[in-house]
Order: C-alpha cells, then sequence, then structure tokens
C-alpha cells in the first residue's frame, strides 16, 4: 500500500536506519551494482571470497588496499550528516549497515551504534587464530600478523556466513523499531535483504529510498525515488503546523 502523505520523521522515536551502497554513492564511493558497479569491472570470485584470499593473498590484498585509498579520500556526504543529527537528537535510533567504508562513523555517529552487517575495510582479523584489530593503514603494512599467518580484512565476502551476533543486534534492533528507513540498498544480498521485514511485520513505519524501484520495494509503505541526501533532507521536514 502506498501512501501519498509521508510522514516526518520527527514522528518516530525508534528509527532503524537501514543502509546500502547507495548511501555512500554521494561521496564518491562506487557501489556494486548498476553503473558504474564495482562488480560490473571485477569478479567477485577474484576478490572478495575466502577461495581467492587462500589462492593469492596478495592479489585480494592489493584490491582492497585500492578501495581503502579510494574510501580514505572521500567524505561523509548530507545523507551521513542528516542520519548522525537524528541519531544525536534521539537516543533510541540506530544505523544497521550493510557498508564496509566506516562513513557514519566519520559522520560522528558513535560505533556502538552502527551495526555493521558485512564487517569493515578498517578492520582486520588473523587468518590463523582469528584475532581482530582496527587498521586504519593505506596500504596496510605489514600484510601478515606477527604470528606470520596474513591479516585478511575483516569484511563479510561471499560465501562467508554473518556472524550471529551482529544478525541478532540487528534483528533485535529491527524488532523494536518503530520506523525503517531503506537508504540506498538494492535488496539482492540475503540474509541482510531479509531484516527490513522485522520492522514491517511488526507494524513498523517503512521508508524506502533509492533512484530506482527494487526487489523489496513491495514491503515499503513510503518509497522516495531520488538521492538519498534529497529524500532525507525532505524527511526531515519540520512538523506541518
Ligand atoms: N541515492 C539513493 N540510492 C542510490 C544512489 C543515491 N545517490 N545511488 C545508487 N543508489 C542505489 C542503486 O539504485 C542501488 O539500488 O543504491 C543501490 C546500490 O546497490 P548495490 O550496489 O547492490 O549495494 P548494496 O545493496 O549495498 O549491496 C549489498 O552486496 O556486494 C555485496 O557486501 C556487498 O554490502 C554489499 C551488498
Amino acid at each position: 500500500m502506498k501512501s501519498d502523505v509521508i510522514p516526518p520523521l520527527h514522528d518516530f522515536e525508534r528509527i532503524v536506519f537501514f543502509t546500502g551502497a547507495g548511501l555512500s554513492a554521494e561521496s564518491g564511493i562506487p557501489t556494486y551494482r548498476g553503473r558504474g558497479g564495482i562488480w560490473n569491472k571485477y569478479n567477485y570470485e577474484d576478490f572478495a571470497c575466502q577461495r581467492a584470499f587462500d589462492r593469492d593473498p596478495e592479489k585480494v590484498w592489493d584490491f582492497h588496499d585500492t578501495r581503502r585509498e579510494r574510501v580514505a579520500a572521500c567524505e561523509p556526504n548530507e545523507g551521513h550528516r542528516i542520519i548522525a543529527d537524528v541519531l544525536r537528537a534521539k537516543p533510541d535510533c540506530i544505523v544497521v549497515t550493510q557498508n564496509i567504508d566506516g562513513l557514519h562513523q566519520r559522520a560522528g555517529v558513535d560505533g556502538s551504534r552502527v551495526i555493521e552487517l558485512h564487517g569493515s575495510l578498517w578492520r582486520v582479523r588473523c587468518d590463523r587464530d582469528g584475532v581482530v584489530v582496527a587498521n586504519e593503514q593505506v596500504p596496510i603494512n605489514p600484510r601478515r600478523c606477527a604470528c606470520g599467518a596474513y591479516w585478511r580484512p575483516d569484511i563479510v565476502w561471499f560465501e562467508d556466513m554473518l556472524d550471529g551476533r551482529v544478525l541478532e543486534r540487528a534483528g533485535d534492533a529491527l524488532l523494536k523499531a518503530d520506523a525503517i528507513v531503506s537508504i540506498g540498498t538494492s535488496g539482492v544480498v540475503y540474509p541482510a535483504a531479509d531484516l527490513p521485514r522485522i520492522a514491517v511485520s511488526k507494524g513498523a513505519a517503512s521508508f524506502e529510498i533509492n533512484l530506482e524501484d527494487t526487489p523489496v520495494s513491495h514491503l515499503y509503505q513510503h518509497r522516495l525515488r531520488m538521492p538519498a541526501s534529497v529524500a532525507l533532507t525532505q524527511l526531515l521536514r519540520p512538523r506541518q503546523i
């Protein structure tokens, strides 16, 4: 059901901002799919899965160092800043992101309120014993842990399982939500793409911000077909008197 009157976000207290690569597009970071998408240029089976890493860790690190360099040169955009403002004003709001770029945190959102479903470009994990450390070097140096094994980007690659504790935290937040705002995600990667259904099934108000329809658009009451920063500005308009 699509309603024409789009309620302002001020009406809600427990908003989950469910974000994808499209939110960072306006910062100059390429999305994964669609025009200029990363997976149009690179085959993820060569660069973003454990098999590729086991086969050629140097090649996978070259790819991820290039991504670190690109992301480090970008800034959070107006969309990230608006979300950070809402979280500052409303303590029960949270971000559930598929993004690994860390731009929510760089826009001022405390890391404890950013649930990173797919990990982060800015953490690495020892490929032998799994210890995870923050690492923001561009490029990373050395590429090996002190134990001699390679550091592995702490990113959920294709065929990886998502961390159950992260999924549980996201599910809890969505169960409690009175609104879910999906921003810039193609809704084709599971289990992330299934998560908004938790909030919608509990009767939360639902907004999908995207340039185009997605396979999950039917879930959302309100569909804003415009760039993320424009849509978020509209949703944050003052309450109608
Ligand atoms: N404003 C709003 N939406 C936008 C904008 C914009 N300026 N630019 C692009 N989009 C939309 C596109 O229409 C598309 O639907 O953002 C979406 C980006 O889709 P993807 O590139 O598939 O990104 P995402 O949905 O986050 O990918 C999910 O796939 O490769 C894996 O792990 C990776 O987390 C990623 C997951």
